[in-house]
């Protein structure tokens, strides 16, 4: 089904022993930095009492312009990662950079900024406002970005059409199936042009022909906008279209290949 959608072939690196941070892609020069860097990042929670351990020393670097997963059993610490990348919460130990900007020394209120503007985020649930129609669900998150009014229309049609929804731009949620209602969710996180999607099981509650049509729009805005996606998912077989795949195992990567 997803034959169309080719994964760039992984390079020989990858499957080297030890090496677990994602290389360079050819296109992108020597000297670029990557979007996202980290860089031995623990993060403990206390639970009860006692300390649980549940990212274990992670590195990984995300450059601009791919599709990347995280794949792993329920537990794993993928989305405590995925909160720790877009600046949902701060490591115990190491760092993280996005954009060059130390997320691990910053306070909340520096990283909230940086995030309304440039990382988008998307959900298992769709995390849409149930009485704003799809149109205006991606104009709020224009709204609340700061983009200016005057851009919020040719915006949002063309997200809505980038998605494969411009004919229902103007329903309600609870008019649209599951994987359109995904879809809205994909227009709306990507509306502010963020430079960084992450998107946690954003498959996990479809069919597999919706999660097919959710993987051909990822690599469509990668393609198009200037955006790195990265998603956390169980199912094998949408693997074959990243770019890259870290496997979680237990707070730390499992090598590759
Ligand atoms: N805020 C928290 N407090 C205590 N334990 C947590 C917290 N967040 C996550 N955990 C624990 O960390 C482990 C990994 O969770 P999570 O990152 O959600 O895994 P995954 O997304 O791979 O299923 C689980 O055992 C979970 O209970
Ligand atoms: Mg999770």
């Amino acid at each position: 089904m997803l034959a169309w959608l080719r994964r760039r072939p992984a390079p020989e690196a990858d499957r080297a022993e030890g090496t677990q941070t994602n290389p360079a892609p050819e296109s992108v020069a020597a000297t670029e930095e990557p979007l996202l860097s980290v860089r031995g990042v623990e993060r403990s929670f206390d639970v009860g009492g006692a300390k649980l351990r549940v990212l274990k020393g992670i590195n990984l670097d995300l450059y601009p312009k791919q599709l990347i997963m995280l794949r792993g059993r329920s537990g794993s610490g993928k989305t405590t990662l995925m909160n720790l990348m877009g600046g949902l919460d701060t490591p115990t130990e190491g760092t993280i950079h996005f954009r060059g900007r130390p997320f691990h020394e910053w306070n909340d209120d520096r990283r909230t900024e940086v995030r309304r503007r440039d990382i988008g985020f998307i959900f298992q649930a769709y995390a849409l406002l149930p009485l704003l129609s799809a149109y205006e669900n991606v104009e709020l998150s224009l709204r609340m970005a700061g983009v200016p009014r005057s851009e919020w229309k040719a915006r949002v049609t063309s997200c809505m059409e980038l998605v494969g929804l411009g004919k229902r731009m103007h329903h309600r949620p609870f008019e649209l199936s599951g994987g359109e209602q995904q879809r809205v969710a994909i227009a709306k996180a990507i509306a502010h042009r963020p430079s960084l999607l992450l998107a946690d099981e954003p498959t996990a509650e479809l069919d597999s022909q919706m999660a097919a049509q959710i993987m051909n729009v990822f690599r469509e805005i990668v393609a198009r906008e200037n955006v790195t996606i990265c998603m956390t998912t169980h199912d094998p077989t949408i693997m074959e279209v990243a770019d890259h795949v870290y496997e979680m195992v237990d707070g730390v990567f499992a090598r590759n290949g």
